[in-house]
């Protein structure tokens, strides 16, 4: 693991990544081989082992923990792991005949990690972020755990896809652009939309609803979104207090969503209990949320 510098404009997310000799993430699996065990209900720090042996019983495992950054400066967030991504693989592997055979596309993926639990279920994951750098080292963590996605016969392809564009990078010269063979593969087969923690900037925030609106309104099936959420409560000189600014327009973009009253289609926004299974180390925290969002037919 790098030292760590600590800066000014130095964050850090609250996941460490458990690393004893060969990195491994590991996932509780039942008596069957598929994940399940009991869920977690103690606050354990993340820095502990999982509680469960090795050697003791089944486990889902990540030969190569992802590789992740422990701090970066803001622009490289996606270089750490969020607990929302570890939430919301929770979710996919909770709900796989969500994922089960079909064809599915995370926002802001980062290190990957989320895609990588989904492809284990799911036929084809669009991976996507921005920045050469990030999708370089996601598309390592990708080869790193193909056997994974191979093993449940899906794929995963690291593409970029910046909300702040309108449209795909489809320049051949430009590593993870994407070919028309994809533009149209996503299109036409696929039904889930994800993305965790990427909820930080106001202005980020509204170009990913554009991006998951103008998506939703191209793809050829109805859709459904999952999104993980963080409520981040910071003191703001501006307001003398404790506000969660970021998390409040995350709110009133959902709010806006379901208001949409043009287009094709209507949203259906909804909260998403934590209360499913808890297979991954990470501190299931009150404050990290789960969204659900259902685009449908306007009537
Ligand atoms: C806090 S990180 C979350 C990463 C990962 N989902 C996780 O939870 O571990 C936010 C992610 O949003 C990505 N992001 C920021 N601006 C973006 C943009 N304009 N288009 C696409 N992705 C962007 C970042 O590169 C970063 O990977």
């Amino acid at each position: 693991m790098d030292e760590v510098t600590f800066r000014s404009d130095t964050v850090l997310s609250d996941v460490h990544l458990y690393t004893p000799n060969q990195r491994h993430l590991m996932v509780r699996l039942n008596g069957v081989g598929q994940p399940g065990g009991r869920r977690h209900h103690g606050r354990r720090s993340t820095r502990e082992p999982p509680q469960c042996h090795p050697n003791s019983g089944h486990f889902f495992r990540f030969p190569s923990c992802p590789e992740h950054t422990m701090a970066t400066p803001l622009e490289d967030v996606g270089k750490q792991v969020w607990r929302g991504a570890l939430l919301l693989a929770d979710y996919i592997l909770f709900r796989r005949d969500l994922f089960q055979g079909r064809t599915v596309l995370e926002l802001g993926a980062g290190t990957g990690l989320a895609s990588i639990v989904a492809a284990t279920v799911a036929r084809t994951v669009y991976c996507t972020d921005v920045g050469a750098d990030l999708l370089a080292m996601c598309q390592r963590n990708v080869a790193l755990n193909s056997h994974l996605a191979a093993a449940g016969g899906g794929v995963v392809k690291v593409k970029e896809l910046d909300w702040l564009k309108d449209d795909f990078c489809t320049d051949p010269e430009a590593p993870f652009s994407w070919s028309e063979g994809d533009i149209a593969d996503l299109y036409d087969h696929t039904t889930v939309l994800f993305a965790a923690e990427v909820f930080y900037d106001d202005d980020l925030t509204d170009a990913l609803f554009a991006t998951l609106s103008r998506l939703a309104h191209r793809l050829k099936n109805a859709c459904t979104a999952i999104l993980s959420v963080e409520k981040r409560l910071n003191f703001t000189l501006r307001h003398l207090d404790v506000t969660c600014e970021a998390y409040d327009h995350f709110r009133s973009s959902l709010h806006a969503l379901e208001k949409l009253a043009h287009g094709k289609l209507r949203f259906v926004v909804e909260p998403v209990e934590a209360s499913f299974p808890q297979l991954l180390v990470y501190e299931r925290i009150r404050q990290l949320e789960l969204w659900k969002i259902v685009a449908e037919p306007a009537a």
